[in-house]
């Protein structure tokens, strides 16, 4: 292994930086020479790359975004990008990928290598938590953090007014911000798509806060509720109860900015690390994560199919708490 090249891809997520960063000071660590890939697959199909030292990494560490850039390729999922890919790939006689983002970036990371035999390492950079593998994924925490400055935020405008509040949050597939946020911020109720959620339950649920002489309360809605969106859950609500003050704030892209929390920098950092020191193992289709504190690997297959599953006793702690 001589050369390494490194790309972001999908969605941003704060700690992308720092992981690339991580990628290529582990590089310049082991002697071998790291390709910064710019706008993910993009990048690779239009020979949009250059190599990069330890100095050109230099003060991204707390920088949120991805300097290399990032996109969703549509012509990477065709077989004539792919095969534009490859021939850069074996144009900057690159050796192995190693690839940043979550699992859309993964599954074409996997076909690429299936039909090219391309040598690649995955790190788990997403905001959603979604990626199995994984006790957390790199941007997380500091989306999470971000979120609950921004509900406390809510908080103080819901008590002032005796409004009933109602915050959705990122997620397209995962209740994992909602969850986690609405348990840290107090919320009355979060409505995610890993549980069946009722009207009836969360109307039900407003009804007791009133009885116990609540003036104010927080919904956290994650994006991906299969119940209804933000809008039309408040709607109901107010149909049922014309007397509540109801506002909806939907946090969208602010939750991807910012710099990365120090969980989520050396998380990212160890990952980089993680990633260079695989391939010079001679491993390949995998993802690094992290679980229960130590560098794991995870078949990149088992990555993408299985999501992170929600732990119901978070679940259960949310609604003992929201009496
Ligand atoms: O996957 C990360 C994520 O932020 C999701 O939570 C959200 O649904 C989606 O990306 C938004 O994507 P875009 O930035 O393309 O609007």
């Amino acid at each position: 292994i001589k050369k390494i090249g490194v790309l972001t891809s999908g969605g941003d997520s704060p700690g992308m930086n720092t992981a690339i960063r991580a990628v290529v000071r582990a590089c310049s660590y082991y002697n071998i020479q790291c390709i910064g890939i710019k706008e993910g697959y993009h990048g690779l199909i239009n020979n949009d790359m250059s190599e990069l030292g330890p100095r050109s990494v230099k003060h991204i560490i707390n920088r949120g975004g991805t300097f290399l850039k990032t996109a969703r390729s549509q012509e990477f999922r065709t077989p004539e990008g792919r095969k534009k890919a490859f021939e850069n790939f074996k144009l900057n006689e690159l050796d192995a990928l190693v690839v940043i983002g979550g699992d859309g970036s993964f599954t074409g990371a996997s076909v690429f290598h299936k039909e090219f035999e391309v040598p690649f390492i995955g790190i788990p950079g997403t905001i959603d938590n979604d990626i199995f593998g994984t006790d957390a994924t790199i941007g997380y925490d500091t989306a999470l953090n971000t979120v609950i400055e921004a509900i406390d935020r809510i908080r103080d405008s819901a008590t002032s007014h005796n409004r009933v509040f109602f915050v959705e949050v990122m997620g397209r597939d995962a209740g994992f911000i909602a969850l986690n946020s609405g348990i840290a911020s107090g919320a009355q109720d979060i409505l995610i798509p890993e549980k069946k959620d009722s009207l009836e339950e969360l109307l039900q649920t407003l009804e007791r806060s009133q009885q116990a002489g609540k003036n104010s309360s927080i919904i956290v809605v994650a994006e991906g509720e299969e119940l209804g969106n933000v809008y039309d859950l408040a709607k109901a609500t107010q149909k049922k109860f014309p007397e509540y003050d109801i506002r909806v704030t939907v946090l969208g892209h602010i939750q991807r900015g910012g710099s990365p929390t120090c969980q989520d920098r050396v998380l990212a950092s160890r990952l980089g690390v993680a990633a260079v020191e695989a391939i010079l193992e001679g491993k390949s289709n995998l993802m690094a994560g992290l679980r229960s504190n130590k560098v794991v690997y995870t078949p990149i297959e088992e990555a993408i199919k299985k999501h992170n599953q929600i732990d119901e006793e978070l679940i259960k702690v949310a609604k003992i708490l929201a009496i």
